[in-house]
């Protein structure tokens, strides 16, 4: 997941600091992932749809493979495939994630390394793809490519699930920070280019000691949009693509309820699901 090596500053020359001490992947998830709501939703969708469980899950770019192991925990007829290409984030992933589950867990899970262009793996029912890793396709043919190679992918009652931000917000070259008990999570939108879509952005952690790993995380995007993206489904064959839109509590919070929605809200900053049937 990384593309960068951990550049840690502010230490001094005896004691470790904070950063040299944390471990970007363990910081990302706390601060970024939520695999227990992502396997939630992907589960209550699907039954919802389909009327059945899914029990085989393909999580692309998994990183750490953090939703494989939520997902084969759920029960022994539950299976999962990682895909990365990225050897060190799967060695990671192994190491901390996959080996702390019991034998006949891990048993259920099969890690790929591979572009998800270029995968070949058993078919599914749900494949994943969370946290806005697929806007590294920034050519429409690319994406159309990988949408189609989904397609290809899922049973035949398969679906696949998506995540995308934006709102006006997302389109600003700004950094927002986020403190946690032990670290404070920066985002940092660093560039935007309104002619081709790309963006740059990247993940900066800072201590209570005053260190700080700097540029944990890059990711170079193209922002699509909501309306882009569903013409892309559309296009390679799935049936009926949905935005799930975030509902609100009484503070106009997000209560992380997601429901089928037509239209959205003209938010500052949104994410939502997207759902597409085979
Ligand atoms: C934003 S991280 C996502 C990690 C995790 N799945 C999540 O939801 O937070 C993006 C991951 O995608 C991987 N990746 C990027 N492009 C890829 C591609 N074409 N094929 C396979 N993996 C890719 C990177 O190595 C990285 O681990």
């Amino acid at each position: 997941m990384a593309v960068r090596k951990q550049e840690v500053t502010g230490g001094t020359h005896t004691a470790p600091k904070m950063a040299d001490l944390a471990d970007r992947h363990e910081l990302y998830e706390e601060s970024v992932q939520c695999v227990e709501e992502e396997c939630e939703f992907i589960t209550h969708t699907f039954q919802k749809i389909r009327g059945r469980v899914p029990a085989s899950l393909r999580e692309d770019f998994c990183g750490t493979a953090s939703a494989c192991c939520e997902w084969v925990r759920q029960s022994p007829g539950h299976t999962a495939i990682g895909v990365d290409y990225d050897s060190e984030v799967l060695a990671w992933g192994r190491k901390n994630r996959i080996e702390r589950l019991s034998e006949e867990q891990q048993s259920r899970i099969q890690l790929i390394e591979s572009d998800v262009l270029d995968v070949q793996a058993k078919a599914v029912d749900a494949v994943g793809a969370f946290n806005f890793s697929y806007f590294i396709f920034q050519r429409r043919e690319v994406m159309l490519q990988y949408f189609r190679s989904v397609h290809e992918a899922l049973v035949t009652d398969g679906i696949f699930f998506l995540d995308a931000f934006g709102g006006y917000e997302a389109f600003e070259e700004m950094k927002e920070k986020t403190k946690y008990d032990n670290f404070t999570y920066i985002w940092e939108q660093a560039s935007y280019a309104p002619v081709t879509g790309e963006m740059t952005c990247y993940i900066h952690f800072k201590f209570p000691d005053g260190s700080k790993m700097k540029r944990a995380f890059e990711y170079t995007w193209r922002l699509w949009t909501l309306p882009e993206l569903l013409e892309m489904l559309t296009e390679v064959g799935f049936r009926n693509p949905t935005v799930y839109w975030e509902g609100t509590d009484e503070d106009g919070e997000g209560d992380g309820v997601f429901t089928p929605d037509g239209k959205g809200e003209a938010d500052a900053g949104w994410i939502a699901y997207l759902v597409a049937e085979k």
